[in-house]
């Protein structure tokens, strides 16, 4: 089945608002492609201001994260309505970061899981595993775990629509991509893990990306692996070269 590439930029908590305006303003004429869906997930601040500049382009704006209610006594938070009132389309979930600072566990990426598409946001949920991890080598039955909590209760057409990076924690922000074949593996076995708790058509429709350490010269293998459908990419979504990754091909 051909699965359209998805590519999205995390921007973790960089950018003002200015400085993402004068971002996007750079890097739209960089990030045009028929090839893949374009996403800019962005703090929750800069989303306005990002919109409105991406607007008309090909350029799909994303969230880091999101409370799993509506509205309440939750200071500092961001409800799914507000993100979509926004123009927001997607939202990544359970990022390393928020599962190391912020205690965010497979449960309550679950409660945001479902929530998400509850208000029609298109989740990005995130898994890896640690350097320790994959040493003793527990990765799959780690991921595996991930993967089943996240998805808890997602059904099957919902599950079609996601998206799941699988970011190595030990690649994340460290220069050391994974190599092709780790990154295939694993993302191969998250996509059994579906066909197991679904079934082949949600396996084979759900898109699953890599994450960690992309550039514009690890990502064309990357992307031209059977189980790998785009990526997810931190540092290197900040600069020019974005573009170089964004036409891989
Ligand atoms: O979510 C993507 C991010 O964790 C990867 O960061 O800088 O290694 O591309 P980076």
């Amino acid at each position: 089945m051909a699965r359209k590439k998805i590519i999205a930029g995390n921007w973790k908590m960089n950018m003002t608002p200015s400085e993402a305006v004068e971002l996007v303003n750079t890097l739209k004429s960089l990030v045009v492609t028929e090839e893949a869906d374009v996403v800019f997930c962005v703090p929750a601040i800069d989303i306005i201001p990002v919109v409105e500049a991406a607007k008309g382009s090909n350029i799909q704006v994303g969230a880091e994260n999101m409370y799993f209610e509506e509205k309440g006594a939750y200071t500092g938070e961001i409800s799914p309505n507000m993100l979509t009132d926004a123009g927001v389309k997607y939202v990544v979930l359970g990022h390393s970061e928020r599962r190391e600072y912020f205690a965010e566990t497979n449960e309550t990426v679950n409660k945001k899981m479902l929530k998400a598409f509850e208000h029609g946001l298109t989740p990005i949920m995130c898994c890896g595993e640690t350097l320790e991890q994959r040493e003793q080598g527990v990765t799959m039955d780690f991921i595996r775990q991930q993967v089943k909590v996240g998805f808890q209760n997602v059904t099957a057409d919902q599950a079609k629509t996601a998206v799941i990076a699988y970011e190595p924690i030990w690649a994340i922000g460290t220069g050391k991509t994974a190599t092709t074949e780790q990154a295939q593996e694993v993302c191969k076995a998250i996509r059994e893990c579906i066909a197991e708790v679904y079934d082949e058509a949600t396996a084979e429709a759900i898109r699953i990306q890599y994450g960690g350490s992309v550039n514009a010269a690890t990502a064309p293998e990357l992307f031209a692996q059977p189980d790998i459908d785009g990526g997810l990419v931190g540092g290197a979504s900040l600069k020019p070269d974005f573009g170089k990754i964004v036409n891989w091909k």
